[in-house]
């Protein structure tokens, strides 16, 4: 496979607008030379109207691009509400807000932040808090290899997948370590520091790589064994892209966590809201001024918040994402023989083997010549399996089985035959 070809964007506006972002933009991502112009339901447009489907979206939070009822929440709110609330206040929309979260997931309390590297930093800190209140000089919080939640720095100086990131640089934050993936590496873990673990339920950026029932419950049991707090991150997984309102569901109550964070579809893909959300035992830690943001829960984003969870519910987002998602795998296996490919709803893992990275073979399917085009972004590489990882992740709310077919009698499965 070329791997050296590089693609051009797609049109001279696509180009300006690109050299424009790469001169003044900080360099601290490498986008594909696609520009979006606009976006619209399953569809990402871009100035010349070439359309692609969008198969990230946005890391899986969005469900459907521009929904109407999320926009008229939100515009609504911004016509007739307010604009920012400051928690040092109340507001009606909060109490809207943390009233569906809480009946949603069946925790008891709900703090409301931005974006999500900063729940999941909020959901460290409440652990390490939880430490000092157990009288824990060091308190010490346990993730496991692969991990993903976002650029904060006590994640990023402890992150460990990817070699090449240059993050690796930074001084490392205490109060974290990494462990394999195994009950036996968490177990040996354990000593008389731990308060607790902060886990996905299944990696997103990290593969994705899916958790089987006897690892997240036998987490939880060694957690109730030594009395310590277990977290998931549903950020990437939750609020029906699994098939569930939290893909830990799958594997019933025995595998509750003691709270998840939430983030991306939050927000419906408007604005951006994330959340710890947990039992009243964990969540009291959280006392006046040991967490806050200024924008978390302001009435805005929890207008989008309610109607995105709205939408979720009306439509069987969970339902819908499990139907399809079995759906697209079982196409790609009959198109693709011999794909290797795992999923739980609509996140799905494609494996390439003997490809050093998947990113040619995704370009080639966005910026390439076949149609319809199909944005899907290449995940990491792993050395000792010589494997590369893509995800593909489309927004539930907006497929169809037509549009699957589509894409893979079309796009994907010529583009991938044809690497051998
Ligand atoms: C599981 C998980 N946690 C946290 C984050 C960070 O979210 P954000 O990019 O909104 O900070 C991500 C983003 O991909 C994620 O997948």
């Amino acid at each position: 496979m070329g791997e050296d070809k590089k693609f051009s964007p797609l049109g001279e506006k696509s180009a300006r607008i690109i050299a424009e972002i790469d001169k003044y933009s900080a360099t601290n991502y490498s986008p594909y030379p696609f520009v979006v112009e606009k976006a619209e339901g399953p569809w990402l447009i871009d100035p010349e109207g070439n359309k692609a489907l969008d198969f990230l979206s946005a890391y899986s939070a969005i469900l459907s691009h521009r929904h109407p009822g999320i926009i008229k929440a939100v515009e609504d709110e911004m016509r007739h509400g307010s604009d920012l609330v400051s928690r040092a206040l109340y507001s009606a929309r909060f109490a809207e807000m943390v009233r569906a979260v809480t009946r949603l997931t069946g925790y008891d309390r709900v703090l409301p932040k931005s974006d999500g590297g900063s729940a999941a930093d909020s959901a460290i800190s409440g652990l390490l808090m939880h430490g000092h209140e157990r009288g824990i000089k060091n308190p010490e919080v346990i993730l496991t290899k692969d991990y993903f939640h976002g650029r904060t720095w006590i994640f990023a100086s402890n992150a460990l997948f990817d070699s090449d990131q240059s993050f690796r640089r930074l001084p490392r934050a205490q109060g974290i370590v990494v462990v394999d993936n195994t009950l036996e590496a968490i177990g040996k873990a354990i000593n008389k520091n731990t308060v607790g673990m902060f886990l996905e339920t299944h990696k997103g950026e990290g593969g994705p790589i899916f958790s089987k029932k006897e690892f997240l419950v036998g987490v939880k049991k060694l957690c109730d064994v030594h009395n310590l707090f277990l977290g998931l991150d549903e950020i990437q997984t939750g609020l029906g892209r699994c098939g569930y309102i939290m893909a830990w569901q799958e594997y019933g109550e025995e595998a509750r966590p003691d709270f998840v964070t939430l983030g991306k579809a939050l927000g419906g893909g408007i604005i951006p809201v994330s959340a710890v959300v947990g039992t009243e035992e964990f969540m009291k830690v959280y006392t006046p001024g040991s967490d806050g943001s200024t924008y978390g829960g302001y009435p805005i984003a929890c207008a989008a918040a309610v109607a995105a969870l709205k939408y979720i519910e009306e439509e069987d987002i969970p339902k819908k994402s499990r139907e399809l998602g079995d759906y697209f795998v079982q196409k790609l296996r009959k198109e693709i023989p011999g794909i290797a490919v795992e999923n739980r709803g609509l996140l799905i893992r494609v494996e390439l083997k003997g490809v050093k990275t998947a990113e040619h073979v995704c370009q080639e399917m966005l910026l390439g010549k076949r149609e319809p085009r199909i944005f899907m972004k290449h995940g990491h590489y792993d050395k000792e399996k010589d494997v590369a990882y893509t995800r593909i992740a489309p927004p539930p709310g907006a497929m169809t089985k037509e549009l699957i077919d589509l894409a893979v009698e079309n796009t994907i499965a010529p583009t991938l035959k044809n690497l051998k």
